[in-house]
């Protein structure tokens, strides 16, 4: 969702600003602002549109300053306009701020602070922020007044003409600070730190920073005592956050995919494993992608432990009544920030349940919230659709599976393999070529397939707009047959296991009522075109044949002209509910 840079230092802070900016893009945006400060006054520029169309219409030129904030905005109260674009400021242009989040109780601060004659510019929840702090001497006074106002969920940073400072709160939203040598640089997450440093703080609920001169001093409205946060050192590097000679993040990080299942071979399970072994119910909440691996392990680890295990997509869970002690949950999230996975942890741990991790940002919320924390070492993942990371989330639940049962290796075989996919390239995109005037895609499995069918259909549909829908094989003559006409693609995901010759049935189905029918398989089906796939033991099925179903995508897309990494109204960490 929106994306926040501060930078206080002894550089030019519109420049940094704005390449901190642009390593944030790929959370989504539709409007761009900076404000910095320089002798005594606060230089403001934002508008609607994307980083490079505002700089190539001079939007950010001779802004001098080393302090200053800058914003990414992802439209939730108020259209994109230049209006609505962050940073607000007060009615006397001497406070400006940006802000993550919503603020719940914005229409009555709102009808206050008018009838205090405050004038509004924007219809956002953000800008009543500004006019609270307006006038305000000592902004780290006025932001701990501040935090007992606001209901909702922010990361704000706050800027004054006045002093050569930067000030942050936050509260459920995630804010870091990077920490350089005479300069500090504030951001939503660790990819617009990484040209600076690799060295860290993450803030907690409640804290609030003032940053000047190289240091900073924290409080937080929640603790009883002082803070003390410690300093982190990411393994993330500058150089991993780039394309590497890819023409996008997501080609580039579906390369990945077989350096990401060894990666996710180092994660220490032991604590998790622990967890599982002994619960009595295994309960998995997790969105989208997270939610179909989520999938993956709930068949896989039925099918070897008969342990009760229910994956749930996390904006239901509040709605099924579950948990209860010896309960385990697992949340899955690459971010480790999506507020409807978060919501449904936090649900689970009050009814007593015991929270596991698996998460590829190490101190993000859900890492802090969670018993134990499997972490993915999948690097960063830039493009918004997520890939690398579902296989090294299925990596590790899968260790955890076998792990229960005693099963030993295997997976880095699966590496091996999935690399070998790979470099079948050319044949996706030839396919891609194929079929990218379709408008209209159904995929179809059984068992672990089912999932992979549905994490294929989200992928198309993410990136190329197109309409694309999953089924279960078997469910298709129980309604969706009706929609299958004259050469519209239907592509079965059908490994070598027990489900097979049903799957093959219903794409036979299919094509019996002119479907185009394609099997992903290791062995040909009558009259289907085929994407063959490497034999592998079949319970691998799932993290092997995802990888020309995000090849297909891919280049589905990039025929139509459309930017994978960046695709419309959709946002990479979704902190919202
Ligand atoms: O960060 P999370 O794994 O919690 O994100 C969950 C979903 O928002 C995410 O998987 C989304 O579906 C991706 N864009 C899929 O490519």
């Amino acid at each position: 969702m929106c994306g926040i840079i501060g930078y206080i230092g002894n550089k030019d802070a519109c420049e940094l600003i704005i390449a901190g900016l642009k390593s944030l893009e790929y959370r989504g945006y539709d409007s761009a602002g900076i404000a910095v400060a320089h002798s005594g006054k606060l230089e403001i520029r934002k508008a609607e549109g994307k980083i490079d169309s505002l700089i190539g219409k001079k939007l950010f030129e001779n802004v001098a300053g080393t302090g200053g904030i800058g914003h990414t905005r992802w439209a939730t109260h108020g259209a994109p306009s230049d209006e609505n674009a962050h940073p607000h400021f007060d009615c006397t242009k001497t406070v400006a701020i940006v802000h993550n989040g919503i603020i719940e109780n914005y229409t009555e601060l709102r009808d206050e602070l008018k009838s205090q004659k405050h004038k509004f510019i924007s219809e956002t929840d953000t800008e009543c922020i500004a006019h609270l702090l307006e006038g305000k001497k000592d902004l780290f006074a006025a932001l701990k007044e501040l935090h007992k106002k606001l209901k909702g969920s922010f990361a704000i940073l706050a800027i004054s003409a006045h002093d050569n400072a930067l000030y942050a709160i936050r509260e459920s939203s995630p804010l870091i600070i990077g920490i350089a040598k005479d300069e500090l640089i504030f951001a939503s997450d660790v990819p617009a730190v990484l040209a600076h440093t690799n060295k860290v703080v993450i803030l907690e609920d409640g804290d609030i920073v003032k940053a000047q001169d190289g240091r900073y001093e924290i409080y937080n409205a929640h603790a009883k005592n002082g803070v003390e946060r410690k300093v982190r050192t990411i393994d993330w590097t500058y150089d991993m956050a780039q394309k590497g000679g890819y023409a996008h993040f997501m080609l580039k990080e579906i390369h990945e995919q077989g350096i990401a299942v060894r990666n996710a071979l180092k994660s220490d399970i032991r604590a998790a494993v622990e967890f599982v072994k002994n619960a009595t119910e295994i309960e998995v909440v997790a969105c989208g992608t997270s939610y179909h691996a989520g999938l993956v392990f709930q068949y896989i680890m039925k099918g070897l432990t008969h342990k009760k295990v229910s994956a749930y997509i996390a904006s239901e869970y509040p709605y099924t009544n579950c948990s209860s002690q010896g309960t385990v949950a697992i949340a899955i999230s690459q971010s480790g920030e999506t507020a409807d996975t978060l919501n449904a942890v936090k649900i689970a741990k009050a009814n007593g349940a015991k929270i596991i991790a698996v998460t590829n940002v190490i101190g993000s919320s859900l890492d802090r919230l969670a018993d134990a924390t499997c972490l993915l070492y999948a690097g960063p993942e830039i493009s918004v659709v997520a890939t690398k990371t579902f296989i090294a989330q299925l990596t590790v639940l899968y260790r955890i599976a076998f792990e229960c049962i005693g099963k030993k290796g295997g997976l880095e075989e699966v590496a091996n393999v999935i690399e070998d996919v790979l470099t079948k390239e050319s044949e996706y995109k030839k396919l891609a070529q194929e079929m990218k005037d379709e408008e209209h895609f159904f995929f179809i499995g059984r068992g672990i397939a089912y999932p992979i069918a549905m994490e294929a259909a989200l992928k198309l549909k993410e990136i190329t707009y197109k309409h694309a829908e999953s089924y279960a094989a078997g469910e298709l003559k129980h309604g969706p047959l009706s929609l299958i006409s004259d050469g519209i693609p239907v592509i079965a995901i059908a490994p070598k296991d027990e489900t097979f010759q049903k799957t093959v049935n219903n794409l036979e189905e299919c094509m019996a009522r002119k479907g185009k029918g394609i099997a992903v398989s290791e062995q040909e089906i009558p009259k289907a075109r085929l994407i063959r796939m490497p034999a592998v033991e079949a319970i691998y099925a799932p993290m092997v044949y995802i990888v020309p179903m995000q090849m297909l995508a891919y280049y589905i897309a990039v025929a139509n002209g459309k930017d994978p990494d960046r695709p419309r109204n959709l946002a990479k960490s979704v902190t919202v509910e």
